[in-house]
């Protein structure tokens, strides 16, 4: 099928926090990538873009930080539009989910939907705060862990052992902000009936849509298979967009019905404010002639892929995404990118850190795009590519090519003479690899598809490597002014090729080549640089890192993982609960315990073994040594020497690592999982009994 144009979005990050390298990677480097690929072959392309400022996310940074939530948004907005200005990430319209126009789309489209019937109305039970008057949504009530007991599980989530959890499963809910318990109370809402879409949806992925990617097809599948329910679209709350109903008072429409929307308001107001430029909204959204396609992480898949259509197919009038790039998720350093544990490169800080360099980063982010599986940035891979790739061969590769012609040529491009074998085949390797380039750019490879554009960079450096213009200058002048000749026009197609993915880089080659704007139908040619024509200022276009600039990141990170770890602790500490009372029992059953008093004479670590201590006790009786699963809780054992602590005697012996423990120490369980030695409070004999 062939399309008159393309609508591309990228998914609306929450404005909540700034944009960091995940952001980037996953969604708006590639998206940025297609959209600028397109552009330069002359296609008829829209970039939609915006802020997704409704939902529970927002409103609890609005609590954490003490302020507004709409003074949250505001802040949020404006550092994310700021960045992806920075980034070079060219949207053509970047708005947000809180303008009038959108408020507006929005709850025109719902009401639609509702006067035509699409919405089944229902009741359910849902989580109440009484003391503040507020249903809560899943992620703000906690609870213990009905699997692993953790406490402060979240109603969607426990995160200490990943389980996926309802409300409904967490022991003893209550209010994450508040601490108030909380109890059921009716409340009605509308669902959009995805089950009744459900035929329609398989024949339209599953038959037809076989060409997504594996990971976005898979993700469907398994959706599909499991059998789709109705979905709640309105919900209790009192930041979004209010249920345009009679009735509805207090209900805003659900974050995920209104933010996917936002590509069609944002689409909207800028198509009514340059209707010449770009025509029509609705061209673009109900042509069947425009080509949609939703670049998104992971996490949405399930949102674009299976609600957003079902929502446009139950209006009737709008096309449906042709294509959902989505990417897996890229991990920092090995652990997951988290904006709460700031465990994140942020965009805004990185361009303080390392101004100017915004293709450096969006090289680095490209080479790991997660396209099929998660993918992890370090800041050793940062250094390497920036110092290997960038620096030695693109950079490398561009230097020589000028600073030879401005040695021997005056800086102007020399006149090329006869061709060799070896230029032709120079320039047939180059095509070649722009065929795969051009290939692996159509179907959303952007990793390989970088790779490609380097390889180009190669074959240049690998020519002037191989004809050695420095010597051949003392023989043969001719020779070398066509192989600078031909240097300079492999210079002049790098810049094309790498325009997508490194614009501000390509701005620059540019303007040292002095070459008019060339489109994508120019690369492949060999005549782009005109003979005698003179060139700009040489400038490099890539910086060696040192270790001194990568270090304070190791650092930092290092400092926020520690941090974390303390807060981690503290906030156990403070979702601690006393655990339920054990079963009955009585004093005769107490009394079989021989629990006795001993003093420590020695502990230390068992080799091999990262939870035991071995220690060696002066029990009144002799001596004994017992071995104790504590070691994580104490890394500095020998604070344990001199005291004295309280044992089991009358346990059998057991072996462990080929040590006999005749015992058992016994501890309290912190509330961080830490384990506390028991003692007396004040001395005693050695051997006297506890009961
Ligand atoms: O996951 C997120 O960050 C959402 N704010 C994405 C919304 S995409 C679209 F639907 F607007
Ligand atoms: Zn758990």
């Amino acid at each position: 099928m062939s399309f008159k144009r393309t609508l591309v979005t990228s998914a609306l990050p929450y404005a909540n926090g700034p944009v960091h390298i995940g952001h980037m990677a996953g969604v708006y480097i590639p998206a940025d990538i297609y959209v600028r690929y397109l552009r330069m072959r002359g296609e008829d392309v829209l970039f939609i873009g915006g802020s997704d400022e409704h939902g529970v996310p927002v409103t609890i940074r609005a609590r954490k930080e003490g302020i507004t939530t709409q003074e949250v948004v505001d802040r949020y907005h404006s550092l994310i539009k700021k960045s992806f200005e920075e980034f070079g990430i060219s949207f053509d319209i970047y708005s947000r989910t809180t303008s009038a126009i959108h408020h507006q789309f929005a709850s025109d489209f719902f009401r639609k939907l509702y006067d035509e019937g699409k919405f089944i109305e229902q009741t359910t039970e849902q989580f109440y705060d009484p003391e503040t008057g507020h249903f809560l949504t899943d992620r703000n009530i906690r609870g213990e862990c009905p699997h692993c007991h953790a406490q402060g599980a979240y109603g969607d989530q426990c995160e200490k052992c990943g389980a996926t959890l309802s409300p409904e499963e967490l022991i003893n809910p209550y209010n994450a902000e508040t601490g108030n318990a909380l109890v059921k109370k009716p409340t009605s809402h509308w669902y959009l009936p995805l089950d009744k879409y459900q035929p329609w949806l398989e024949d339209w992925i599953l038959n037809n849509h076989k060409e997504w990617r594996q990971n976005v097809y898979g993700q469907c599948k398994s959706w599909l298979d499991g059998g789709l329910r109705p979905r709640a679209v309105t919900r209790d709350l009192d930041w979004g967009i209010p249920v345009p109903v009679e009735g509805a008072e207090g209900k805003v429409l659900y974050v995920w019905f209104d933010a996917p929307i936002g590509y069609i308001s944002n689409t909207k107001e800028l198509c009514d404010a340059h209707p010449d430029k770009y025509g029509t909204w609705e061209k673009w959204w109900k042509d069947q002639d425009t080509r949609l396609v939703h670049f998104i992480g992971k996490d949405n898949i399930v949102f674009h892929c299976i609600v957003f259509p079902s929502m446009l197919k139950a209006d009737g009038s709008y096309i449906l995404p042709d294509n959902v790039p989505g990417n897996e998720f890229l991990n920092l350093e090995g652990d997951k990118i988290s904006t709460s544990r700031n465990w994140a490169v942020w965009l805004n800080e990185y361009l303080v850190d390392f101004p100017g360099k915004q293709d450096v980063l969006r090289y680095v982010l490209t080479a790991n795009a997660p396209e099929t599986k998660d993918n992890d940035f370090t800041w050793a891979d940062f250094q390497a590519r920036n110092n290997n790739e960038l620096v030695a061969i693109y950079g490398n590769f561009v230097n020589r090519a000028f600073v030879l012609t401005q040695k021997y040529f005056e800086g102007r491009v020399p006149k090329a003479g006869q061709l060799t074998d070896y230029d032709r085949q120079t320039m047939d390797e180059f095509l070649a690899v722009q065929k795969q380039l051009e290939e692996l750019l159509a179907n959303f490879r952007f990793r390989d598809a970088q790779k490609e554009a380097m390889n180009m960079a190669r074959i240049g450096n690998k020519y002037l490597a191989d004809m050695e213009p420095w010597k051949l200058i003392k023989t043969d002048p001719e020779r070398t002014a066509t192989v600078l000749n031909l240097s300079l026009q492999i210079a002049a197609n790098l810049e094309i090729a790498f325009r997508p993915f490194l614009p501000f880089s390509s701005a620059k080659l540019r303007e040292m080549l002095c070459l008019p704007e060339a489109n994508w139908a120019h690369l492949g040619h060999f005549n782009l640089m005109k003979e005698g024509q003179a060139l700009g200022e040489i400038s490099l276009l890539f910086e060696k890192l040192e270790d001194s600039a990568i270090q304070p990141q190791l650092d930092r990170l290092d400092r926020i993982r520690h941090e974390n770890e303390e807060r981690q602790r503290e906030e156990e500490m403070k979702q601690w609960r006393p655990s339920e009372l054990k079963a009955a029992t009585s004093i005769d059953e107490f009394d079989k315990m021989d629990i006795r008093v001993a003093t420590v004479l020695e502990c230390k670590p068992v080799k091999k073994s990262e939870r035991l201590l071995e220690f060696r006790l002066d029990d009144g009786m002799g001596g004994r040594t017992i071995l104790s699963g504590i070691a994580q809780s104490y890394p500095d054992p020998s604070v344990l020497v001199g005291k004295q602590v309280l044992f089991i005697a009358n346990f059998p012996p057991r072996k462990m690592m080929g040590i006999e423990s005749q015992g058992m120490i016994l501890s309290a369980v912190n509330a961080d999982g830490k384990l506390v030695v028991t003692t007396v409070s004040r001395e005693v004999k050695n051997g006297v009994q506890v009961g």
